[in-house]
């Protein structure tokens, strides 16, 4: 609860050409978020202001990290039913349309981001104006928390801009920058840092007409285009999300549909169905996710530890996309391997990294001035962090170690990407063992959020503390995790994958192996997810984990390795390639059980969950669920398998397990956990 004796979250101001200035300084918080105490005092300056009849009204923010994050997400979590979330938004509408009725000119002045509820608040002025650079941004992310826009965001953005561009930006959640918004009618003005009052100040005085979409964004929304068009968008959605996992696109498309050109009917639509949103199940395990995410980043929230040179061996697939995303995130990075030519390939991928991530030719320049080619491994001696990404191979690293340590800086640390080998069987090699600590990425780096980030039994406290900090800094989320076999998320992912290779041996077609995974939320299907990484490594990982986890290979898969068919990268895997993609037969689900397909690829992910939980390879279920999503994708709506396991009930897969075994073979053996990590409520207890 908010304390009601707080100093206030706005102060208004009225300058000399009579124009008022309201600042949005949300107290005690490093953020600006809309929550009802602060549309309760955002309503009272409002009637004031309309009392005082101003030549016009400026809002703008006093964070400098931004004008308006979007809602309180932690006010979501305090909704009970659809009544109280309904009364929540008719508040929220309530005020929105107050500021957009208003009789003077009225401008949002905007700074950084400006998402989900600052977009809303924004859209209901008459004009916007942003800072020009790439890091201002508006838009509708509330797709991405299983909700749409619900204090009059579709309703303003569809007249305005026309419904293919508004509904783009609120389906696909995407924000835009200043000069985009521009081009698109969304901003009225894109002005330098300095320029940003003066504009705002000009707006009100010269008072504009209001921008006007162009005859076919107009045409868009018109009651002929609508239901062709709104095919298209379902079509569209349909290729990226199902309506049962993830309903609200599907709903905001219904409402668009139905009242495009009808701004009050379109606004009690928005509110009716997000109430219905907010209180369901994906919307609830998506904030879950929101919320973990936040729980990885506190982790590496330690701000004294300030490296600035990294120095990176080993520039293969990891190592090189290792320094070119270092080098990216403003680090100076040295790139080193045993002779030139094997540097010279790292270095092109991250020039298409970064045109592709700075677009600006100067920002690319200072990017690849950042990134140096170093064979001789200079970069050794005054590396704060020297990542070590070489063969996967433990006397090789040893004897690397031995080489370097003598010449690294006392206090820097020694990370090694290794996806297999513990720690302890390293550090062996080092005069300070302490300095050790794993920092495993997951490929393709820039694609993958999460990084596991090992703490040995002999690395110390602080290194582990720093590489946390560190990978933050390179905004990547930290996941803390002992170092056991495959860590966490290999782990877990294999005895999945392994699953899917059996069935595939037993002759279930690859494309409904993974339709099967696809259909139950998984971003890829288990056989294109194993051929892209490669058969090879998937068979490097499955017999270290077989060897420690005393489990069986299917022979399908060496005998694929053998023969040279490696997946993805060599043309043929258990798919045949073709430019690079999978050629997917048609299937027909029609002569299998699909369901017992799903079940039993899922429950041995969920089995090995439930072991790693009884480890303790991660300190608890929240910290495994987002290892799980941020490192695999694993099903969001579902909010990670621990949660899945709650939500499902423990007895009944448990149950499901034994089934199985009995069926199948002891692979299904349920875990010792399944009786102890779990209190009476079927809680993960860990
Ligand atoms: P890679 O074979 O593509 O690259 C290894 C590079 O290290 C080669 O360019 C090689 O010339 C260089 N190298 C070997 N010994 C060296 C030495 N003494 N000094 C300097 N350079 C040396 O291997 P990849 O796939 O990049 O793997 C590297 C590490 O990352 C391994 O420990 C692997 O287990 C781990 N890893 C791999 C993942 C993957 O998907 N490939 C995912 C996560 C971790």
């Amino acid at each position: 609860m908010e304390n009601t004796t707080h100093r206030p979250h706005f102060t208004r101001e009225t300058d000399s050409d009579n124009i008022a200035w309201l600042r949005f300084d949300k107290a005690d918080a490093g953020t600006n978020v809309l929550s009802p105490e602060v549309f309760a005092e955002l309503d009272g300056h409002l009637k004031a202001i309309a009392a005082e009849s101003p030549s016009g009204l400026v809002i703008l923010s006093g964070k400098a990290n931004g004008f308006v994050a979007g809602a309180d997400i932690n006010s979501f979590t305090r909704i009970r039913t659809e009544r109280q979330a309904l009364e929540l938004l008719q508040t929220g509408q309530a005020v929105f349309n107050r500021l957009a009725a208003l009789p003077f000119p009225t401008v949002a002045l905007i700074h950084g981001f400006c998402l989900g509820g600052g977009t809303e608040l924004a859209l209901a002025c008459r004009y916007r104006v942003t800072r020009d650079d790439p890091g201002t941004r508006l838009g509708l992310p509330e797709v991405k928390l299983g909700i749409h826009p619900g204090w009059g965001g579709s309703a303003r953005m569809v007249p305005l801009i026309g419904g293919i561009k508004a509904m783009d930006l609120i389906l696909s959640g995407r924000s835009v920058d200043g000069r985009t918004g521009k081009r698109m009618g969304l901003v009225d003005r894109v002005v330098p840092e300095r320029h940003l009052r003066v504009a705002a100040r000009k707006l009100i005085l010269d008072s504009p007409p209001p921008f006007r979409a162009g005859m076919i964004d107009r045409l868009s929304n018109s009651f002929v285009a609508r239901p062709v068009l709104a095919r298209i968008f379902r079509w569209q959605v349909a290729k990226r999300v199902s309506q049962q996992h993830y309903p609200a696109p599907y709903a905001m498309i219904d409402i668009w549909q139905k009242h495009a050109s009808d701004q009050p009917g379109m606004l009690a639509a928005e509110a009716q169905s997000l109430a219905h949103l907010v209180t369901g199940l994906t919307a609830q395990n998506l904030v879950r996710v929101f919320f973990l995410q936040e729980q990885l980043k506190a982790l590496g929230k330690d701000k004294d530890y300030r490296p600035e040179y990294i120095h990176v061996i080993g520039a293969g697939t990891m190592g090189g996309d290792i320094a070119a995303w270092c080098a990216l995130r403003g680090f100076h990075v040295t790139l080193q391997d045993q002779a030139p030519e094997r540097i010279a390939p790292a270095i092109r991928r991250a020039y298409t990294l970064f045109r592709r991530k700075l677009k600006l030719s100067n920002k690319v320049t200072a990017a690849m001035d950042r990134l140096q080619p170093d064979h001789k491994g200079y970069g050794v001696t005054r590396a704060d962090i020297v990542i070590e990404a070489i063969f996967e191979d433990a006397d090789v690293k040893r004897s690397l170690y031995r080489d370097i340590e003598p010449r690294m800086k006392p206090g820097a640390l020694l990370a090694t990407n290794t996806s297999s080998i513990p720690l302890e069987e390293l550090s062996g090699a080092l005069q300070q063992p302490g300095r050790l600590v794993g920092l495993h990425f997951f490929t393709p780096v820039a694609l993958m959020q999460l990084v596991e980030v090992v703490k040995g039994d002999t690395t110390s406290a602080e290194a582990a503390a720093q590489a946390m900090s560190f990978t933050r800094q390179i905004d990547r989320l930290p996941l803390p995790v002992t170092s056991t076999p495959g860590f966490l998320v290999n782990r877990i992912l294999m005895p999945y994958l392994m699953e899917a290779v059996e069935l595939e041996s037993e002759g279930v077609p690859p494309a409904l192996i993974d339709r099967a995974a696809t259909t139950f939320g998984m971003p890829m299907g288990p056989v294109e997810l194993a051929d892209t990484v490669g058969l090879d490594i998937c068979l490097h990982v499955a017999e270290i984990l077989a060897r420690h986890f005393n489990a069986t290979i299917p022979p399908r898969l060496q005998q694929l390795v053998a023969d040279g068919k490696l997946g993805k990268k060599s043309g043929q895997g258990f798919y045949t390639y073709r430019k690079g993609k999978a050629v997917k037969p048609k299937v027909s689900g029609k002569n299998w059980n699909v369901q017992e397909i799903t079940d039993r690829m899922i429950l041995r992910m969920l089995n090995e969950t439930v072991s790693c939980l009884r480890e303790q390879v991660v300190d608890n279920g929240d910290l495994l669920d987002a290892g799980m999503i941020f490192g695999t994708g694993f099903a969001p709506f579902r909010g990670g398998p621990v949660h899945h396991i709650e939500a499902q009930g423990r007895e009944k897969l448990l149950q499901q397990l034994e089934a199985l075994q009995k069926l199948r073979g002891d692979r299904f053996s349920p875990d010792a956990g399944w009786n102890t990590v779990f209190n009476d409520q079927g809680e993960s207890s860990s």
